[in-house]
């Protein structure tokens, strides 16, 4: 039941959706927001978890107070504890002056933790004793501080899964999440994606002046809630400004929005391929073996280089005609699963070998070519993996971090390294 306060939240925070799901979430939040229990917020990348906490604080007690947003992901592991509980001068190199830290700064008011999950051990360890007791340490002090900050965190990791792989504190989860929010993925909120649809095709249309939005056919309007948006909101909002840029004016049946690979009954979601499903359920993709095959696969890769140098070894050490190098139809290209990383990894190893029966060279630069093919490789390797993960994630990091197996923080330092930023 949709009561006219909860109209009114939705009217004031550009809330689109009917859904019952989503009304329990934005009902709860608002039944809760005048404690101070921690409340966590949970679902999938792109349901729209963000507005909730800021609901929570303009509906609570603290509401004149701060408000202070934190994204635990994208803050250095080296630094966060300094930013969040604040710093001595001269705690460590760099401390030049003394900082205060947001659960200073948030003193009476709400400190939204974003992808809590990110968290690293030993600050949850310092997390959990300012949840328990309302004090903390500064780095580099051992003078307890109070604050009196209420919690609201949020995540898109399984956090029990996290626990079990010792990523998370069990402790801090529970402490965490006194409130749990869930919200529910697009897929299961039925209607809502036609609306939201609706919602962002009058948006883009009035932001780039285009006299008349998209608007869906009926049989369009079925795709769109048979597909299963793995992205959820913020790939619908993606796709939704793409096709009102490239398809001005037209009409979107179930065949353009093919061109744009919403398909319905398809749209694999990463998160329920990894929380809580075996690979063989409903043909999902299995990143987790895909993962430790490529692992084997730059291990054979390594073994195959080394093969390959004691051969050029050889071939200059010994005066007969070499062999043809038969790397071809070899272990890596014989592994069944993915089938693409593998063949791009092994071409460039023909490169240096056909070069060298051309070109006059020193015995020597084979061997150099070979090292340096080697690392081109498995640095290729990385690199279209990495790409490759970003573009089947919609360029969602987080996501794509969770397919690789590393962390954001790590995936941000190497996007920076490859020079892939956008
Ligand atoms: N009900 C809604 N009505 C309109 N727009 C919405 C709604 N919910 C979410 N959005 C939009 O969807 C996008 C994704 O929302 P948000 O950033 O809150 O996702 P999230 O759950 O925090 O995802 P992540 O876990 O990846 O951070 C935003 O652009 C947001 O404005
Ligand atoms: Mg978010």
């Amino acid at each position: 039941m949709e009561t006219t306060f909860l109209q009114d939240i939705k009217a004031r925070y550009n809330i689109v959706g009917r859904d019952e799901k989503l009304n329990v979430a934005l009902d709860t939040a608002l039944q809760v927001a005048r404690t101070d229990l921690s409340v966590l917020i949970q679902g999938e990348s792109g349901v729209g978890k963000e507005i909730i906490p800021r609901i929570i604080h303009d509906n609570s007690l603290r509401k004149t107070k701060k408000y202070i947003a934190i994204n635990c992901g994208s803050i250095p592991e080296g630094t966060i504890d300094s930013e969040l509980f604040g710093h001595e001068k001269g705690s460590y190199t760099g401390a030049i002056g003394e900082r205060e830290g947001y659960f200073g700064a948030a003193d009476g008011g709400t400190l939204f933790l974003d992808e809590v999950g990110e968290l690293p051990l030993t600050t949850q360890a310092r997390l959990l004793r300012v949840l328990e007791t309302g004090e903390y340490l500064r780095v580099g002090s051992d003078t307890p501080r109070r604050t009196n900050v209420r919690i609201v965190a949020a995540t898109n990791v399984d956090i029990p899964n996290a626990i079990r792989e010792g990523r998370f504190r069990e402790d801090l989860y529970y402490r965490l999440c006194t409130i749990n929010i869930q919200m529910p993925a697009l897929r299961d909120r039925g209607i809502d994606s036609v609306l939201l649809f609706k919602l962002f095709a009058m948006n883009t249309a009035s932001k780039y002046h285009i006299p008349e939005p998209i608007r869906l056919s009926a049989e369009g309007e079925q795709t769109v809630m048979a597909y299963k948006w793995p992205g959820n909101i913020r790939q619908l909002k993606n796709v939704v400004e793409q096709m009102s840029i490239l398809e001005k004016g037209m009409q979107i049946t179930p065949e353009v929005l093919y061109r744009y690979g919403i398909v319905a009954g398809q749209g694999e979601s990463y998160a329920i391929s990894r929380i809580g499903k075996t690979s063989s359920e409903g043909g999902r993709h299995d990143w987790e073996n895909e993962i430790k095959w490529l692992a084997n696969a730059v291990m054979k890769l390594r073994s195959e280089v080394d093969e390959l140098k004691k051969h050029i070894i050889s071939e200059h050490t010994t005066p007969q005609t070499p062999a043809p190098l038969q790397l071809e139809g070899q272990s890596i290209m014989e592994v069944p699963t993915m089938p693409v990383v593998a063949q791009e990894t092994v071409q460039p190893l023909y490169i240096p070998t056909a070069s060298m029966s051309t070109t006059p060279r020193h015995q020597f630069d084979d061997i150099e070519e070979v090292k340096e093919v080697e690392s081109l490789n498995l640095e290729e390797l990385e690199k279209r993996n990495i790409i490759r993960a970003l573009q089947q994630s919609h360029n969602r990091r987080r996501v794509a971090a969770q397919q690789l197996g590393i962390s954001e923080r790590t995936l941000y330092r190497k996007i920076k390294d490859y020079g892939l930023e956008e």
